[in-house]
Order: C-alpha cells, then structure tokens, then sequence
C-alpha cells in the first residue's frame, strides 16, 4: 500500500480481536511514531505497549482510579472498567511527558504527540492491522497518570488499540476538503 493510499484510505476499527501486531509490526509502527513532526526534537512522547497480563493491569489502574472517586462504587461497574483495555490484544499507551520550563509550548509538545499517535493510526493501517484511537475520562484522570508512572501534568494523548479487525473495516468516505477551505479575508488566496 503506497502512502496515499495509507493516509486517504485509514478507518478507525472499533471490534479487534487476535492476533495482535507481532513484534516485527510493533517495531514498524512505532519507528513510524517517531517520525512525527517534533518542534525542538523533544521526544516528548512515551509509549507503552500493553498485552497480555499488562491489559489486566491497566484494567486494574482504570478500577482503582474509579473508586478513588466513589468509594461506594459497585462491582459491576468496577469490573466493566476493569474489561476496558481487553477490547484489543494490544493497546499502545501514547503520554506527553511535558515539559512547562521549555521554550516550546506544552500545546505543541502534546501536538507532536498527537502526530506519533497518528503516524501509528496509519502505519498500523498500511500493515493491514485495525487501530483504534481512544481516551475518554481514564485517560485524564490523575490516578491513571499515576498508576501508569507518570506525573498529573503528563498527559495521556490516546490509548492505541490494535489487532485485527472482527469482520469487513468499513470503507473510508471520500470527503471533499472544499467545506473546510478558506482564504484570507479581503484576498482570493
Ligand atoms: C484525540 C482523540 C480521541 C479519541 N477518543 C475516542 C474515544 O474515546 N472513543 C472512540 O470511540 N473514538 C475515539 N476517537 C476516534 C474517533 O472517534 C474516530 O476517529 C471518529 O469516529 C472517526 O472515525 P474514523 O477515524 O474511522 O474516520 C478519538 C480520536 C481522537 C483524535
């Protein structure tokens, strides 16, 4: 698959199941990660690559930081976040370790993390794996940050998930860019 065909055809893929990337994928994805745009090559990214018992830890993570908050919280709902991470048999855990002191801004510190994650999204993708890009609350809470070694101002940018796709991946929709084109105001261009 050439790169455009990568880049213009990439879907998210929601139901992954076995097998997940092998090593040999692994190692491609994420030299493609860091291959992201980086303003002042801060490597601020730091990725880890959860499988097997590790799943079952950050599931653990997940439930602890949940009854962090509500003491009183049932069961059920600690072992729904706690089967979070097993929707995949690989999650690629994507943190800015930032840095508030340097000359480049935390903003796009997280942005060149954004773009490692994306480079993963679609190298997966070119490797014929499904991926998908998750965060929601566990991604922003404080004990997660903990419980995954890092500190409250780090920031988790996405959960990677990766395997291979459960059925057909839908076909990625050929969208126009014209909606999203503007020019300067007063000018054609
Ligand atoms: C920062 C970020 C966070 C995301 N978090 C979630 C998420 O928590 N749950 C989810 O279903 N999709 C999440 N997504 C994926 C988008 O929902 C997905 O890209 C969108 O549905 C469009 O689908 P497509 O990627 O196939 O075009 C996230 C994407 C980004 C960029």
């Amino acid at each position: 698959m050439d790169a455009i065909e990568a880049l213009q055809g990439r879907v998210s893929v929601a139901r992954l199941v076995e097998p997940g990337p092998s090593r040999e994928q692994l190692d491609q994805i994420l030299r493609a990660a860091m291959r992201a745009p980086d303003h002042g090559v801060l490597r601020p990214w730091r990725f880890l690559v959860l499988e097997g018992d590790a799943l079952g830890r950050l599931g653990e993570i997940f439930a602890r930081a949940i009854r962090h908050d509500q003491p009183d919280v049932d069961e059920t709902t600690l072992q729904r976040i706690r089967e979070k991470p097993f929707r995949a048999p690989t999650v690629i855990t994507a943190v800015a370790e930032v840095d508030p002191d340097n000359r480049i801004p935390v903003e796009e510190q997280l942005l060149a993390t954004g773009a490692a994650v994306q480079n993963m999204m679609v190298a997966a993708h070119a490797l014929g794996l499904g991926a998908m890009w998750r965060t929601g609350s566990m991604a922003f809470h404080p004990e997660v940050k903990r419980g995954l070694g890092f500190a409250p101002r780090d920031r988790i940018v996405g959960f990677v998930y990766l395997g291979t796709p459960a059925g057909e991946p839908k076909t990625a929709p050929r969208e126009s860019p014209e909606p999203y084109l503007r020019t300067i105001p007063g000018s054609d261009s």
